[in-house]
This record gives C-alpha cells, sequence and structure tokens, in this order.
C-alpha cells in the first residue's frame, strides 16, 4: 500500500514538472489553435494589462495617420471633418510567442479589453463625429510581440483661417495625440518610419475640401498642453475654391459696378434711364452682397469682404450722385443767355481738351494742335470753355480749332449749364472705370487673389 502511494506521488510530482515545462515552453507549439495561444498570452497569472509593457527604457509607440475621406459642411465653413485611419504600434515583450506557430499574428480583436492599451487622445478644437471609443478597430499581435492597434476616426475640426483675407485665406487645421496619463518619461509618441508627411488613401474622398499642405510633426512646444507629455501633431493646410468666390461675388460685383457706369454716356437729361440704371444696381449690389454674407461665419474681421464691398457701393452710389448733379447743373439758367447749341458735339470736341486737362497726350494730335504750341496750352482749355456765338467759329463739322478762337477766347464767358453738365458726364466717362481699375488691381495683389 505505502508503496504503490510513493510511486503514485513520484508519477504526479513528475506529472506536475513536466506540464511546468510545457508551460514554458510547449505552449505555443506549432499544433496549437490561435484560441489556445491567446488564452495562454492572456492568462491572469502571466499577463497583467494594468502594467505597462516592460520594455528596456522608453516604450516607444509609433504612429502613422492613413487619410480616409475630408469634407467641409460649405465653401466658406471653417469646420472641416477628417477621417482617417490611425494605427499605433509597440512592443510588449510579454505577449511574444514560439516562432514555431504557423500564425505571422494573432487576431486579438475581442481581446481589446484584455491588452493594455496606450490611452491616447486628442488634442483639438472640434468634436468626434463618432464616440470616443473607438468601435472600429483592428488588434493584432505579432509574434515577435509587436502590437499593431488599428482605429477609425472621425473628426470634425474647427480650423483656423484668416478672416480678414477672406475668401483668400487658407485655413489650417490641426490636431495631436499625446498620452494622457503616462509622461514622456514613460511613453514616448513618433511618427513610424520617422515620416513627415501624411499617407492618403488611394480612394481619398474630398467634398469642398482643397488639401493643399500637410505635415507631422512632433508637437512644438507651445501646442503641448502640459509640458511633459510626449506628442505628435498633424497639421492640414486647406485651401478655398477660388473659382467659386469670383464667380459668386466678384465676377457678379464688376459687371454691377461698371453696369452703373453705362449712366455716362446716356443723355444728360434722360432722367428715368439713368436713375433706373442707378437704383437698380445700387439694390442688386445690396440683395447679392447680403445673399452671399448670410452663408458666412458670423465675425467681425472680414476685412477683405468689407473692403470690396464697401468700395463696390461707393462706385455705385458715386454713379448715381453724378447723375444727381449732371441733371442740377443741366438745368439751372444760363446767366448770360448764351444759347447752347447742340449741333457742337462736346465728346469729339471736348475729349481731347478734358484728356489734356488730366494729363494724357494724345497720341495723334489735331491738326489744330499746332496752334496750340503757339499759343500755349493753356488756351485750348480757355477755348472750350467759349460758348457765345460766332465767339468761336469751330464747328462741328472739322472738329478742328480754327485760329479765331484763340484770339478771341480771352474775353471769357460762363459755359452753358449743358455744356458744363456733358463735361462733368465726359469726366466721369474717364475717371470712372480708370479708378475702378485702379481699385481691382491693387485689391487683387494686396489679398494675392491669384497666387
Ligand atoms: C518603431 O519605429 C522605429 C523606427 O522608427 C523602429 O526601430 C521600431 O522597431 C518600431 N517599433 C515598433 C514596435 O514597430
Ligand atoms: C525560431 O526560434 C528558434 C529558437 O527558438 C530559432 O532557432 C529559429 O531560427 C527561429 N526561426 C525563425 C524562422 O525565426
Ligand atoms: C515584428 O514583426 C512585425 C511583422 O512581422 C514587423 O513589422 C516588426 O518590425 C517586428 N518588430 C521587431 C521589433 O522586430
Ligand atoms: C502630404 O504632402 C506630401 C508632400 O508634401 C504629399 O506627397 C502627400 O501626398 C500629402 N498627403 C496627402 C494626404 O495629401
Ligand atoms: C516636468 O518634468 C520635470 C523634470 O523631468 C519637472 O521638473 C517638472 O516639474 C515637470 N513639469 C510638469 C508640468 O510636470
Amino acid at each position: 500500500m505505502g508503496w504503490s502511494c510513493v510511486v503514485a506521488r513520484a508519477v504526479a510530482i513528475f506529472l506536475m514538472l513536466s506540464r511546468a515545462s510545457a508551460l514554458t515552453s510547449d505552449i505555443f507549439a506549432a499544433g496549437k489553435s490561435d484560441k489556445e495561444i491567446l488564452d495562454n498570452l492572456l492568462k491572469n497569472s502571466r499577463y497583467d494589462k494594468r502594467l505597462l509593457p516592460p520594455v528596456d527604457g522608453v516604450l516607444t509607440v509609433n504612429v502613422s495617420v492613413l487619410l480616409l475621406s475630408l469634407a467641409s459642411p460649405d465653401e466658406s465653413s471653417l469646420k472641416y471633418e477628417v477621417e482617417f485611419l490611425l494605427q499605433q504600434q509597440w512592443y510588449d515583450p510579454r505577449l511574444r510567442y514560439s516562432n514555431q506557430s504557423h500564425y505571422d499574428f494573432l487576431n486579438a480583436i475581442h481581446h481589446h479589453e484584455d491588452i493594455w492599451l496606450p490611452d491616447t487622445y486628442f488634442i483639438m478644437h472640434g468634436d468626434f463625429k463618432d464616440p470616443i471609443i473607438p468601435m472600429h478597430f483592428a488588434l493584432r499581435i505579432y509574434r515577435n510581440g509587436t502590437i499593431n492597434y488599428l482605429m477609425r476616426r472621425h473628426l470634425i475640426l474647427s480650423c483656423q483661417g484668416r478672416l480678414n483675407i477672406f475668401p483668400f485665406d487658407d485655413p489650417l487645421c490641426s490636431f495631436a495625440l499625446e498620452s494622457i496619463s503616462y509622461e514622456q518619461s514613460a511613453i514616448t509618441y513618433v511618427w513610424k518610419n520617422d515620416e513627415d508627411t501624411l499617407r492618403k488613401s488611394p480612394s481619398l474622398t474630398t467634398l469642398n475640401a482643397y488639401l493643399i499642405q500637410n505635415q507631422t510633426i512632433p508637437c512644438p512646444i507651445k501646442a503641448s498642453w502640459r509640458g511633459n507629455y510626449s506628442c505628435l501633431k498633424v497639421d492640414l493646410i486647406f485651401t478655398r475654391d477660388r473659382a467659386f468666390y469670383f464667380t459668386t461675388v466678384f465676377i457678379p460685383g464688376i459687371i454691377l459696378v461698371t453696369s452703373s457706369f453705362i449712366t455716362f454716356w446716356l443723355e444728360w437729361n434722360a432722367v428715368p434711364a439713368r436713375s433706373m440704371i442707378g437704383v437698380t444696381t445700387m439694390l442688386n449690389f445690396f440683395t447679392t452682397s447680403n445673399g452671399f454674407r448670410s452663408t458666412l461665419p458670423v465675425v467681425s474681421n472680414l476685412t477683405a469682404m468689407n473692403v470690396w464691398d464697401g468700395v463696390c457701393m461707393c462706385f455705385i452710389y458715386a454713379s448715381l450722385l453724378e447723375f444727381v448733379c449732371v441733371n442740377y447743373v443741366g438745368r439751372k439758367r444760363p446767366l448770360h443767355n448764351v444759347v447752347y447749341r447742340p449741333g457742337e458735339n462736346p465728346v469729339t470736341q471736348r475729349l481731347p481738351a478734358v484728356l489734356s486737362r488730366i494729363g494724357i497726350i494724345l497720341a495723334s494730335p489735331l491738326p489744330g494742335d499746332k496752334k496750340r504750341e503757339s499759343t500755349g496750352g493753356a488756351d485750348l482749355v480757355s477755348c472750350t470753355a467759349c460758348t457765345g456765338p460766332g465767339a468761336c467759329t469751330h464747328t462741328a463739322n472739322n472738329g478742328g480749332v480754327s485760329e479765331p478762337c484763340f484770339v478771341q477766347v480771352r474775353k471769357k464767358e460762363p459755359p452753358h449749364p449743358i455744356r458744363v453738365a456733358k463735361t462733368i458726364d465726359v469726366i466721369a466717362r474717364i475717371t470712372f472705370p480708370t479708378a475702378y481699375a485702379v481699385f481691382l488691381i491693387f485689391f487683387f495683389i494686396h489679398y494675392k487673389a491669384f497666387s
């Protein structure tokens, strides 16, 4: 009895010993299923998910980002939706398993709760489109103990644009990753392969979002909220669709303002036509700019848009006022009973004078210009002011200015009001479009509209 008892004990001890040795060497042997390997790896006695992976020095988490889609709700919004796959990879020596196993990696997706995972969180302005705890993820354990943790994230970022040069600004969206509880001395995040650019999925979809530049960097000190934590930053620089703003804002604006200039080419006393053009263009411009503004973020510093609207309004309003002046001046009773002779076409005769008055030298001088040289340039100006019947002998027929004009110019008479009115129109025909063109060039160059 005693003998057999001893034998049985010895056998039991031997079996236990062999079991123990098998535990350390054979549990991952070739025939084992992935379930058995996972069960053994994550056994409570063997693995404690509360402890940081026991690596020499600092645990390095390699991070990479793969962009899946970019979207913006509308053209002038500063909210951008960014969808991406975030991959984190680290080394946990406790989860190594034998290379005899025929599994290259184990799918540990259902052991999400049982494995130590880095407590990465996002530093950003904005929102999560999906739950903070990711639902779409992959978790793989490689033979050599490398863990690959992939998750899909969908962020709604509030981006920074320079609204003072809106819509020519390039909004910058950025977000950062950081560990919430482990300091730099415990965990460091690095970009995988030291990449400084973002990878994009081959079928990256974009909606109203025009990504022009991207970079992935370690956080500058400012961007990490707490100094001692390792942090990585992604910068996405978007641009706006210039063509959209040209077709909805700038070209309609230019058309309205230049339409209001048509009034200078109409008769000075065409009241219905000229007032209609002035009022219609003004109302239309208000409607267009209000309609566009209602889609913009409600902010105060839309300097470029304010300049655009203000200057265009000024031009339209000024051309309306010009009509009022012209009409008022033209209706005044002449002082000296001078008779206005409609046969004299003020345009063909006065244009050279007006041009020389504002400093433009005509390329082909009129025949009478020889006389101007002899009598002095200022006389021509005076000549154009002579209106008395017979005082000037020039007529509309030849358009030339003959000598008696300059001789009799000296006795000055006040110009006929209608002539003054027409002269104002002629001046406006040149100054308004020129000033507006100068403004357009200045505006688009200053705000770098075409860069
Ligand atoms: C992380 O990346 C570095 C090189 O950037 C590499 O040496 C290391 O093995 C990687 N670690 C893991 C767990 O992939
Ligand atoms: C597997 O591990 C054994 C030692 O345990 C080593 O001799 C062998 O080279 C390894 N095989 C591979 C493919 O890594
Ligand atoms: C572990 O294996 C994976 C996949 O085979 C490989 O990408 C990774 O670089 C390996 N890590 C180390 C530290 O050897
Ligand atoms: C990021 O920029 C680099 C060049 O700077 C480019 O090669 C890469 O495709 C860009 N990534 C995305 C997602 O646009
Ligand atoms: C950061 O770490 C340094 C030493 O490593 C320490 O002196 C400092 O107080 C820490 N700062 C914070 C904000 O924890």
